[in-house]
């Protein structure tokens, strides 16, 4: 951003400077990608970072990315999977090899503490989330 700002400044200082019609048009473009740049990065970024790690943590090794997990339910669905102590969640991963671990961590108190900030998470990249970011 601090990059952003010194770019705008140094060429709408050269913008000033330049009188004659062409150039300046040439200059208009290069004014305002910053803003275009920040604009379309803007939204790719998690605003959930605490809950990306604790997803990264505990899910991403069998679910991948942010986006793949999150997108297997809705936000709502999100909700309901991870209320109760995550019992439908847990219901889930029952009857799977290999899901001792996960189904150990979703019943801890390290579950419960983390639960709002991973919900908050999983719900960002929901399947009818309306701001999915796609970076992660
Ligand atoms: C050890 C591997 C493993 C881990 C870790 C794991 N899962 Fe799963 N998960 C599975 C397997 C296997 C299934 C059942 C097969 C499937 O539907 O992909 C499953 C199924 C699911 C489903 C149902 C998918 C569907 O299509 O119905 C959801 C939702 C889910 N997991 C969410 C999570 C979340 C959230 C976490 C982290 C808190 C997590 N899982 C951690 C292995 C894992």
């Amino acid at each position: 951003m601090r990059n952003n700002r010194l770019q705008l400044i140094v060429l709408s200082y050269v913008f000033q400077r330049v009188h004659t019609i062409i150039p300046r048009m040439l200059l208009i473009p290069l004014l305002i990608t910053p803003f275009l740049r920040g604009k379309s990065h803007a939204p790719h970024v998690t605003q959930e970072k605490i809950g990306q790690q604790y997803y990264l943590h505990a899910c991403g090794s069998c679910h991948g990315s942010g986006k793949l997990g999150g997108n297997m339910a809705t936000v709502l669905e999100w909700k309901g999977l991870l209320a109760n102590h995550a019992k439908e969640l847990i219901g889930l991963h029952e009857d799977e090899n290999g899901t001792a671990g996960i189904i150990a961590y979703l019943k801890s108190d390290c579950f419960t503490r983390e639960h709002d900030h991973l919900l908050k998470f999983l719900q960002e990249f929901a399947n009818d989330s309306e701001s999915i970011p796609t970076c992660y």
